[in-house]
């Protein structure tokens, strides 16, 4: 391979396996997590702005990812008494946009190896060699990854935009259905286009709740109520 290849997993494939040693403990990866959704997510270092800010909020915001049975897992290259000292330095020093005395409980894997980072195409040279770009998988319950986001070292993540993706991918398996641009829990779901016999018998079942802006692009409602009964703590 050379020096600019980079190594990709791809939408729905099988998430590399690793075991890692984490500020929780130990961790076989995805193995573990069977059975729930999971965010694997890197940073780029400890002790540096953005990333602190982007813990914070995940760590703030890891109730919501929970009750969609959605974990958390974070990695950088860093070493573990660097992930340590930082995690207790957020904890006691750091008072950012309301937010305080922020634990970070969800694992945070050291990867000096870079080992993980690499099988991940975490590490970009065009963006640095040394330091992990801001990665996020996030993972279905049988370990396959579903979606991938990578954003540049200067660009902090948007939470809510990572729990619109999860809601979405689950809704999406739920009701077998897709989501438009910006769709938010409530907002019509686009029912798929007719080309199979059970695409067909499902769009002549729900023929009446349908509003069709042309043959290719259907939608129907879906209450919030209902989406949400479906899709939290599963
Ligand atoms: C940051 O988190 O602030 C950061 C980390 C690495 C490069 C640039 C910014």
């Amino acid at each position: 391979m050379d020096q600019t290849t980079v190594n990709m997993p791809r939408i729905g494939e099988k998430a590399p396996a690793f075991k890692a040693v984490t500020t929780q403990g130990e961790i076989d990866f995805p193995k573990q997590y069977e059975g729930s959704w999971v965010i694997l997510f890197s940073h780029p270092a400890d002790f540096t702005p953005v990333c602190t800010s982007e813990f914070m909020t995940f760590a703030t915001l890891e109730h919501k990812f929970t009750e969609l049975n959605c974990k958390l897992v974070g990695l950088s290259v860093d070493g573990l008494y660097s992930h340590i000292a930082w995690l207790r330095t957020i904890k006691e020093k750091i008072n950012y946009r309301g937010m305080k005395d922020v634990e970070v409980t969800f694992p945070l894997i050291e990867d000096i190896t870079m080992e993980v980072a690499k099988a991940y195409g975490m590490i970009q040279p065009g963006e640095s060699n040394t330091k992990a770009v801001r990665a996020v998988f996030v993972i279905d319950p049988k370990g396959i990854i579903r979606t991938i986001i990578y954003y540049p070292l200067s660009l902090g993540r948007n939470f809510d935009e990572l729990l619109r993706v999860v809601m979405a991918l689950k809704t999406a398996d739920e009701f077998q259905i897709a989501t438009p641009a910006d769709w938010r829990p409530g907002d019509p779901v686009i029912v798929p286009t007719a080309g199979s016999c059970g695409v067909a018998k499902q769009r002549m079942e729900s023929r009446d709740e349908m509003t069709c802006h042309d043959w290719f692009f259907c939608t129907k409602e879906i209450p919030a109520e209902t989406i949400m009964k479906k899709i939290l703590k599963k």
